[in-house]
């Protein structure tokens, strides 16, 4: 370990005493880019950290809070000044992500955002992890610039999209062949095969497309209901079809992080650059009947014509995520 002294250098975090000066340490350097999902984990770093040792009743060293918050902070004079989280990834087990890179300002340029990340992958390798995956702005030269360094190759992108005021679109008439139509619960299996061929090959590989995503559940349905009932907007399934095939879906869901709605958008790459827009003035017209926006969306930059259609109807990009492996 590259330990200069107790008091400066790099060590293990220790939740039982870090996590309110880390959480200090990804709100300063953070600010720009959270959400309330964003500071919700942060409250809940805080309340953790005011139970100094008493975490570790929380359950041991193994626990769950023990291994979400696995990494390590970068000390000066016995200050935290730097930060790097491990996490093992939920499927495959063999893939790790690092997150919450951040170094105080004073202290960057010295090396100390290379030496913790050099760090991070040092111990996925010595736990037998295939892969490390991690997300970047893609406007973050400095970042960049220490992940390239050490190997990290990008994948592909996700467009922070969003729309604040929803004005009523009107609704394209389907093109010739194609029928849009609300998702059956029998579309699941075609639903699933859809976003296998829809998602390219490198971000199947982050995030594993498995058939029970496509199911909608008792539960879900009747959370929709009541949501109706109380006035407020339920989901929305819609698919096109073209020849009996599914060639897209529109979803959309209340998204409590914005206090507004959350649009997905799949595209078969055979139906591509004809369909999009017709989903997406259905999903607006969805949202309009219930409120006025935010609406939000995260599209991936392998589906272009996605993201125009997403521009042409008002959205605005707020920034671009590119995913970056290496293999290990
Ligand atoms: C990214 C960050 C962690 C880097 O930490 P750091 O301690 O400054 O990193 P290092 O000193 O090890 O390396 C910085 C490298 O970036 C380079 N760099 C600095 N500014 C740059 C720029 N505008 N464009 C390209 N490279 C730049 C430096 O020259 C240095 O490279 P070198 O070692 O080859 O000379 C730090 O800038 C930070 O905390 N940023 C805010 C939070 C953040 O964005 N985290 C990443 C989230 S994915």
């Amino acid at each position: 370990m590259h330990r200069r002294s107790a008091l400066s250098g790099l060590r293990p975090v220790d939740p039982s005493r870090d996590l309110g000066a880390v959480a200090d340490l990804i709100q300063s350097a953070f600010a720009d880019d959270l959400d309330e999902a964003g500071y919700a984990m942060l409250r809940e770093m805080r309340a953790l950290g005011r139970l100094g040792p008493l975490l570790w009743w929380v359950g041991g060293p193994a626990s769950g809070v023990h291994q979400m918050l696995s990494g390590f902070v970068w000390l000066e004079e016995g200050k935290i000044v730097g930060n790097v989280t491990v996490t093992r990834a939920p499927y495959p087990g063999d893939r790790w992500i690092i997150s919450n890179v951040a170094v105080a300002p004073p202290y960057r340029g010295r090396g100390i955002g290379r030496r913790l990340m050099e760090a991070a992958i040092e111990m996925v390798c010595g736990r037998r992890g295939r892969s490390v995956a991690l997300q970047v702005r893609d406007d973050n030269d400095p970042a960049l610039h220490v992940y390239r360094a050490l190997g990290f190759q990008g994948l592909f992108g996700t467009v922070h999209l969003r729309l604040d005021r929803v004005v009523v679109p009107e609704t394209l008439p389907p093109r010739d062949g194609i029928r849009i139509r609300p998702f059956a619960s029998s579309d699941a299996l075609t639903a699933y095969r859809l976003a296998c061929a829809a998602i390219d090959q490198s971000a199947q590989d982050e995030h594993p497309v498995r058939p029970a995503q496509f199911e909608v559940t008792v539960e879900q349905r009747l959370g929709d209901w009541l949501r109706k009932m109380a006035g407020r907007m339920p989901s929305l399934r819609l698919v096109a079809e073209g020849d009996a095939r599914l060639v897209g879906i529109v979803t959309v869901q209340a998204a409590a992080q914005v206090s507004g709605s959350l649009i997905t958008l799949t595209v078969h790459p055979n139906a591509r650059g004809l369909i999009e827009e017709t989903l997406l003035r259905h999903a607006l017209n969805h949202v309009s009947r219930w409120s006025h926006g935010p609406v939000v969306a995260r599209h991936p930059t392998f589906h272009p014509a996605g993201v125009a259609a997403f521009r042409s109807l008002g959205f605005r990009t707020e920034r671009t995520l590119l995913w970056m492996r290496r293999d290990l």
